[in-house]
């Protein structure tokens, strides 16, 4: 049976992906901070998985994950850097100890877990990389968070590393999806009430798409035709119209005001 690796796999698309990898036929080590509901799900499982209760906003938390991602005698076939969080906080009102462990979680625990995984891969001439990034790294939208800059970076470090990697037989893809029903938002503490609901997949309509999207080879998967109108524009429009629709969406959405 192949093995996947999932942080974040207590909630939202974290679960949709350790659901899904069960279904056809993998073998799982789930990651997050709560042991008990990561044991809860496994139980529902009808496969073989691992607990790796870690904080990965820290060197240790990483440094666990990382030691089973590169042990020898259990090879891993597909890790899913999925654990993220945002902020519902004006910049010129945050920590820097918010900040950092932001950039921790959402940076650096994927390039330090990506950096442990692809090596033994590479060797292997086998294995994936999914890198949950978001919809908001394509453009500068929402004013004043340092969320969509943290998921700029993963998106360009996973296209970055899939072609080094492609030739060896490895495939990294970035997952951008765009608002999806978990608990991130109430997480950031903002609130979505007045969002259409036109805008929201589910989390296991956005992991089908990710998943047949590493299939077929794609570098940078966008579920939903609307995301995918979004990103265009993001790549596309004047700065200025962007830099508008974004302050307009910020009043809308329930963001702190700066
Ligand atoms: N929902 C959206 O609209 C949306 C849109 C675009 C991108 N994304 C991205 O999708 C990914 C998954 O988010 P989600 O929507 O599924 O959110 P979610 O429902 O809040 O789940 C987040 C997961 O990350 C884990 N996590 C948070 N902090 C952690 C830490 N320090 N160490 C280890 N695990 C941690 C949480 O588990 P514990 O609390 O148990 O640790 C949980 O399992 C994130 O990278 C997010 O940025 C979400």
């Amino acid at each position: 049976m192949p093995t996947a690796v999932v942080t974040g796999a207590t909630a939202g698309i974290g679960a949709a992906f350790a659901r899904q990898l069960a279904a056809e036929g993998f073998e799982l080590v789930l990651v997050a901070r709560r042991g008990e509901r990561l044991s809860a799900l496994a139980a529902e499982l009808p496969v073989p998985v691992e607990v790796l209760v870690a904080d990965l906003a820290t060197t240790a938390g990483c440094d666990a994950v990382a030691a089973r991602l590169t042990d020898p005698d259990r090879p891993v076939d597909l890790l899913v850097n999925n654990a993220g969080r945002s902020l519902n906080r004006s910049f010129l009102r945050s920590t820097p100890e918010l900040e950092e462990e932001l950039l921790r979680l959402n940076v650096h625990a994927v390039l330090r877990l990506t950096l442990a995984a692809l090596p033994p891969m590479v060797e292997r001439r086998r294995g994936e990389i999914i890198n949950v990034s978001s919809v908001s790294g394509f453009a500068a939208t929402m004013p004043g968070s340092t969320y969509p800059a943290t998921k700029a970076w993963v998106t360009n470090f996973s296209e970055s590393q899939a072609q080094l990697v492609r030739e060896h037989g490895v495939r990294v893809m970035a997952l951008c999806p765009g608002y999806t029903r978990t608990e991130f938002h109430e997480v950031a503490g903002i609130d979505m009430a007045h969002s259409p609901a036109w805008v929201w997949l589910d989390a296991d309509t956005v992991v089908r798409a990710a998943l047949r999207d590493l299939r077929r080879g794609r570098l940078v998967s966008v579920p939903g035709w609307i995301n995918r109108v979004a990103v265009f524009g993001m790549r596309h429009a004047p700065r200025r119209l962007l830099h508008r629709v974004a302050r307009d969406a910020r009043g809308r959405i329930g963001h702190e005001e700066q």
